[in-house]
């Protein structure tokens, strides 16, 4: 007989014949676990013995309303979500314990009861006392919102199918407890099956359900990942600790954009919204010093001026350190490289630290130029000039590409007061007013242009 695969990652729920203590599937470490295969064996009969009934066929040129949204009224929510709440959709939220999931959802759901939607919110976690001390502290304890707490499946499913809402809030999937699966709850099994059991219930009724998932570092509770696929929408909610602002950004979504973000503070009384991100990236940035350079990104259709900040001094060490925070380290190693090949500007020797300002995590290309001017500065010593933004994307030879989106980028700028703005040649030349731009053909030529000769 073939052996079962009874080990899962509970992070990106790939299956193993045999436990490890690093998934192949994600890199994750001690995150497989064991589990009760949820059906042994194959079925006895083959599905084509038995007659099923046909397809009804349609064609691709049928015409198809766009699907009616009910806006939150909370902007930074609805962009996110492609424009407001689709019917029937499944969305999952997932982020750290503590990050403020519960908080954002109760806002949300008192927001969409108050736009006209039946909502219900249904916590495994908490207490109904608990959430009602938030909703007060909040100020909603009068949205109209149904609260119930339960973990069993099969009564909340009931209890959707009698309700009838057009909303309803699982929070959180993992502390979800299906009685005909023979696991924990919080295992892969447990979490892929009240998600199924559920997103299957959403396409059905017509409900939207809003599935809120913990994000585990250990392998005893299945991550949200594992059910990634399942559903429409997937959000994470991010933030640094010690950074009051919060990021909700859609990783992917069926009924709009992905990469678009939302940007909130949490406050004493919830999550405010931050309708103007870039002046708050930008707050703590002083008078001009060496190593900060201002990068005119794009966050989803809305651009985002951000700071980026090096540190490069000799190491005492015989291998260097490379340290990013909110940026990929191996994009950092590109451009040292690309510095080091095209440029002549050697690192070796030397230690390099690259952070974005104010906890924010950005993984445009069009930084590339940015972080290459942010080394620069730091290593030569000298500050760019204020009210200068940078963007535009570097190749391995040196080259430098135009990046999406410029007029955007420039008209953010000139929004927040910036006078210049350096990016690379092509692309679009709009005429801006206000805003003068400086065209780099080539790493060499942006080199010499801005910090002499290297
Ligand atoms: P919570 O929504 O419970 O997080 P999650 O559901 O993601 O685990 O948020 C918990 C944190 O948010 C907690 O540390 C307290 C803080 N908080 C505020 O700062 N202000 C508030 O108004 C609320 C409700 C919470
Ligand atoms: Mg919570």
């Amino acid at each position: 007989m073939a052996k079962t695969k009874s080990f899962t990652c509970s992070s990106c729920g790939a299956a193993f014949s045999k436990w490890s203590g690093r998934c192949d599937g994600c890199g994750e470490w001690n995150t497989i676990v064991q589990e009760t295969p949820l059906s042994s064996g194959p079925p006895s009969k083959s599905l084509g013995q038995k007659r099923g009934s046909p397809l009804i066929l349609s064609d691709l040129s049928t015409e198809e309303a766009p699907p009616p949204r009910t806006l939150s009224g909370m902007d930074e929510l609805d962009r996110v979500l492609g424009g407001g709440l689709v019917p029937a959709s499944a969305i999952l939220v997932g982020g750290d314990p503590g990050i403020g999931k519960s908080t954002l959802l109760l806002q949300a759901a008192a927001r969409f009861a108050q736009s006209g939607l039946k909502t219900l919110y249904i916590s495994g976690e908490e207490a109904a006392a608990q959430v009602r001390m938030r909703a007060q502290r909040l100020g909603l304890a009068d949205a109209p919102v149904k609260l119930a707490t339960e973990t069993n499946l099969r009564n909340i499913l009931t209890t959707l199918e009698a309700e009838r809402p057009a909303l309803a809030i699982i929070d959180s999937i993992q502390t979800m407890w299906a009685d005909n699966v023979e696991s924990a709850p919080g295992s892969v099994s447990q979490v892929r099956a009240a998600a199924h059991e559920l997103t299957n219930f959403a396409k059905r009724r017509g409900v939207s359900v809003i599935l809120v998932g913990h994000v585990t570092k250990e392998g005893q509770i299945a991550g949200p990942r594992v059910i990634e696929h399942m559903v429409d929408t997937v959000l994470y909610f991010e933030g640094e600790r010690g950074h009051q602002f919060r990021i909700l950004r859609a990783v992917k979504n069926r009924f709009g954009p992905a990469d678009e973000i939302g940007v909130f503070e949490m406050t004493g009384r919830g999550l405010a919204e931050v309708s103007n991100p870039s002046a708050l990236f930008l707050s703590e940035r002083g008078t001009p010093s060496p190593g900060s350079v201002v990068f005119a990104g794009i966050e989803g259709t809305r651009p985002l001026l951000v700071e980026l900040q090096a540190l490069v001094a000799p190491t005492p060490h015989a291998q260097p350190r490379r340290s990013v925070i909110g940026w990929d380290g191996g994009r950092l190693a590109m451009i040292l490289a690309v510095l080091e090949a095209r440029c002549g500007i050697p690192f070796a020797g030397l230690d390099v630290y690259l952070n974005v300002a104010g906890g924010m995590k950005i993984s445009e290309p069009a930084a590339d130029l940015a972080v290459a001017a942010a080394l620069l500065s730091a290593r030569e010593d000298v500050a760019l000039p204020a009210e200068t933004v940078i963007f535009g994307e570097i190749s391995l030879s040196g080259a430098l590409r135009p990046a999406p989106q410029t007029e955007n980028r420039l008209k953010e700028a000139q929004k927040l007061g910036f006078t210049t703005a350096i990016a690379p040649a092509g692309g679009k030349t709009g005429t801006n007013k206000g805003i003068t731009l400086t065209r780099a053909s080539d790493l060499t030529g942006f080199v010499g242009e801005h910090f002499g000769s290297g």
